[in-house]
């Protein structure tokens, strides 16, 4: 251990255990009495605290180890700790309350595919499906929320390019951890004291494509780069992945349009567009759920803009939630769209004969291969078991008998219904497409021709989402707007899957209401 990370250590004495927890993938300090952590992907508060002298010293030390200013005039850092976490510092006053710290934490032993297979972000058919992928040299986009998983897929995908190939890396904050021989990493540097020296994404973007690549990852595109990395993908760097932040997959293309417009290129918005389409072959976008899991929800062709110049993408596999465990879990399949991909005939021209026409098939949820949905040690917060617990934590203890009056036997708890899971349902035989269900597959060169009219392929089914049940009418719900606590519990236990109940306000009883404010309507 060095000295920095010594006295650093000294420094976040207070939560060297959670750095020490390897159940702890996130800490979150919002100022000196209030941290939070982040385990098995579900947030809970900490009891630790720390003194606002320590917490800023802390701060402090952190900035010097990576020689950048941290102070009144530079109130925020990004840096990396000497054990490779990621975090982020914002000082008060601008931190309302106190100094705000992020580590997320790093881990040496990273994600590889069969873990996400545990973890239920994929299953086997969908990470070969993504192998194939990348060994087609698509250009792969991953997008997805804040912290929902899109780098350590990254990191994921990276692991599928073959060994020969040389790579090129270019991050704002070395996360990916490639195994591969033939490796080039670039980390971007901000400017010093003086703003001098600043190195960023697109200057390392420059040299990259001056360095012979025969892949570039680019750990995540935010700024007038954008641009520049589309123009390699349009000429002929093959196989680049990068992730956005967003969270549909024709979100991801508006989001790189706007970053293109950030370039500074004099450009007309449509050619930008064209651009954009013609770069981008994939979005595979992640998502956090609510159970801490973090899933990919679709992986989606981008095809050519329509004639009014608007960004078209056909899903090819989804993810479909069908229910929620009792402790909260979520449960759900994948499938496909029944579409073949443009570039379908290019799997068995390149070895993944494996690859057929099955794995685009549509599928319910008993068709579908099983998605492990794993153990929660917690039940979440509003979830039925979780008020179970929490009733029952709850609970006086029995009141001593009386004699004159008969007590009643408590009646017996009733047995707890088990919820449909996809892991019940029998394993997908891995059935073989029938002829003539799905469209004939294009041939090699044709796939690489502009996609036809959409019309021209088979219909584009949207997954029905599964219909909401009706919620029951509650009692003095539309007269007020703030439940008794003990209805807002019975309204949850009955209806665990929604989040928000809206009443409707008296005040405004005069004005019309719309659909989503309807008394008694949820939104999610
Ligand atoms: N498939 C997964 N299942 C469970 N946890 C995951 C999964 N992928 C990532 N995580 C955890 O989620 C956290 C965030 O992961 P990651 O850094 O990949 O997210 P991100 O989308 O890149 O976040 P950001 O937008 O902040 O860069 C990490 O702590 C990681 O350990
Ligand atoms: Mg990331």
């Amino acid at each position: 251990m060095t000295m920095f990370s010594e006295s650093l250590r000294a420094f976040l004495k207070p939560v060297v255990g959670l750095l020490d927890d390897n159940d702890v993938s996130e800490i979150l300090i919002n100022g000196p009495k209030e941290i939070w952590v982040e385990r098995r992907g579900r947030l809970s508060r900490t009891e630790v605290t720390f003194t606002e002298d320590g917490l800023l010293a802390a701060a402090r030390n952190m900035a010097q180890y990576v020689g950048r200013p941290l102070n009144d005039e530079h109130p925020r850092l990004d840096a990396r700790l000497p054990d490779g976490s990621r975090i982020h510092v914002v000082l008060p006053p601008v931190a309302r309350r106190g100094t705000t710290i992020s580590i997320r934490k790093f881990f040496a032993e990273r994600l590889t595919v069969q873990k996400l297979v545990e973890l239920g972000t994929v299953t086997p058919r969908v990470a070969r499906l993504l192998e194939a992928m990348v060994g087609l040299r698509l250009n792969i986009v991953v997008s997805g929320g804040t912290g929902s998983g899109k780098t350590s897929l990254l990191n994921v995908l990276s692991s599928f390019i073959a060994p020969d190939e040389r790579i090129l890396t270019i991050e704002d904050s070395a996360e990916l951890q490639l195994q591969q021989p033939h490796l080039v990493s670039f980390e971007s540097r901000p400017a010093d004291r003086l703003g001098k020296g600043e190195v960023d994404i697109g200057h390392l973007l420059h040299s990259a494509l001056r360095l012979r690549p025969d892949r570039i990852i680019v750990g995540e595109v935010r700024g007038g780069e954008c641009f520049y990395l589309l123009q390699a993908m349009n000429t002929g760097h093959g196989g680049t992945l990068t992730t956005a932040h967003a969270n549909t997959p024709v979100d991801t293309l508006r989001r790189l349009e706007s970053l293109c417009l950030l370039s500074g290129v004099d450009m007309p918005l449509r050619a930008v567009r064209a651009q954009v389409a013609s770069a981008v072959h994939l979005v595979v976008c992640c998502e956090r759920f609510s159970d801490g899991t973090r899933k990919i929800t679709h992986i989606s062709e981008v095809l050519p803009l329509d004639e009014k110049g608007e960004y078209r993408t056909q899903d090819l596999l989804s993810f479909t939630t069908t229910a929620r465990e009792k402790d909260g879990r979520v449960v759900g399949h994948f499938t496909g769209s029944g579409v073949l991909p443009t570039f379908f005939a290019r799997f068995a021209a390149n070895a993944f004969t494996d690859v057929d026409a099955s794995f685009f098939q549509k599928r319910s949820a008993s068709e579908a291969e099983p998605a492990p949905s794993p153990k929660l040690e917690t039940p979440i917060p509003g979830s039925p078991a979780r008020a179970d617990a929490e009733a029952a934590s709850r609970l006086s203890p029995l009141p001593k008998p009386v004699r004159i009056a008969q007590v009643q036997p408590r009646p017996p708890a009733e047995p707890q219904r088990e919820q449909p899971r996809a892991a019940a349902i029998a394993p997908d035989p891995r059935p073989a497409a029938k002829p003539g269900l799905l469209p004939r597959p294009r041939p090699v060169d044709e796939a690489l021709r502009p996609a036809p009219a959409l019309a021209a392929r088979a219909p584009v089914a949207t997954p029905r989402p599964p219909l909401a049940r009706k919620p029951a009418p509650v009692a003095g719900a539309e007269s007020s707007i703030e439940l008794d606590p003990d209805l807002q519990a019975e309204v949850e236990r009955r209806l665990p899957n929604e989040s928000t109940l809206i009443t409707r306000n008296p005040l405004h009883d005069a004005r019309p209401l719309d659909e989503d404010t309807q008394p008694g309507t949820r939104r999610r």
